[in-house]
């Protein structure tokens, strides 16, 4: 049977925290070891330049992204491992899609609506993101993109904008992409129950020390009133299965700061040997590059192959 397409990104845009991972790392991880899907994983490089404008920054950022990579268990034996900017076919690609989507489509998308309702100023690649994002996924044949629910509608744009090629320019050029989102993980909640977030302010760094993990639960916020604190209850349970977690949060009804350190022990019992292997593997960041550099090629070759065949169907080439 041949193996099924796979593609999804992270932004390099700050700390990965365990939003990102629950929702999406994790599964990239395992279904990369599954042996069904032939993977791409991109550090979406291009879509974090709406935000980070700055040179160390972004080197910075986009190494500890691929550290985090690599450290939760993604293999460049097993998987494609690049970053986006490495690959021109996705801006290029992006421009021919931009001819065939128009502004009210695009109007509709949430991250705008809610980038607008923050900041009226906001930048054309904010307004297009969508538009480089379905290019990323369109280019490699994907059929599936594991993402969190945020992401939902944005492969659904991935989608349309694959259908709306393909009727216009009558041609079978782009496959339609479907999202991977698993249902108790789609939306983490963060510290404050609202989902888990960088720009909320309220995560749980992924690789975090201990000292962080003990600060960001002792900040989790507690209704109080109830025996069960709901918000450190459904981080919790990231970690522990349910029926692990009944007879702890049985014997300590309203007893929040036990059941606080109770989840530091246990997310740094879970962090611990990933933050391990990260450190040791930054100590080469040069092995690193070489990675990235070695899926950049292979990447490009894909994508530029369906970069061709696009040029083609709309008689450019
Ligand atoms: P980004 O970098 O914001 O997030 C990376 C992944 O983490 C998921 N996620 C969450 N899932 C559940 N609960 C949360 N609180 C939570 N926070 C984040 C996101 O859904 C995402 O799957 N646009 C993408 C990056 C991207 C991409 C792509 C993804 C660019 N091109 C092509 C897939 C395919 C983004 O901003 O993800």
């Amino acid at each position: 049977m041949s193996k099924k397409n796979l593609l999804s990104g992270v932004k390099p845009t700050g700390t990965a925290h365990i939003g990102n991972y629950f929702g999406a790392m994790k599964q990239f991880v395992d279904l990369q070891n599954s042996g069904n899907y032939q993977c791409h994983f991109m550090i979406a490089d291009y879509h974090a330049l709406n935000l980070i404008q700055d040179k160390e920054q972004m080197k910075n950022l986009t190494l500890e992204l691929a550290l985090d990579y690599l450290a939760i268990g993604l293999d460049p034996k097993k998987s494609v491992l690049f970053k986006q900017s490495d690959v021109s076919a996705h801006t290029e690609l992006a421009w021919i899609f931009d001819t065939l989507v128009t502004m009210p489509y695009l109007m509709r998308a949430h991250a705008f609506k809610d980038a607008e309702a923050k900041d009226k100023e906001i930048n054309v690649g904010t307004f297009n993101y969508p538009v480089l994002m379905a290019a990323d996924i369109l280019l490699y044949n994907t059929d599936v993109v594991p993402v969190g629910q945020d992401q939902k509608q944005h492969v659904e744009y991935a989608r349309d904008i694959a259908q709306k090629f393909n009727h216009v320019f009558k041609t079978e050029t782009f496959k339609l992409p479907e999202d991977l989102i698993l249902k108790d993980v789609a939306v983490i909640p963060g510290i404050d129950g609202r989902k888990m977030s960088k720009s909320y302010n309220n995560i749980i760094p992924l690789f975090a020390s201990r000292e962080e993990i003990t600060k960001a639960v002792m900040s989790i916020v507690t209704d109080s009133g109830s025996d069960i604190p709901a918000n450190v209850y459904a981080i919790h349970k990231l970690f522990k299965t349910e029926a692990e977690l009944k007879p702890l949060y049985d014997a300590n009804k309203g007893r929040y700061k036990a059941l606080k350190d109770a989840l530091i022990e246990d997310i740094d019992a879970f962090i611990q040997p990933m933050r391990e292997r990260r450190a040791k593997l930054a100590q080469s960041p040069k092995k690193v590059h070489k990675i990235l550099a070695k899926g950049a090629k292979m990447a490009k070759k894909i994508a530029d192959e369906k970069l061709t065949a696009t040029k083609q169907a709309i008689g450019v080439l």
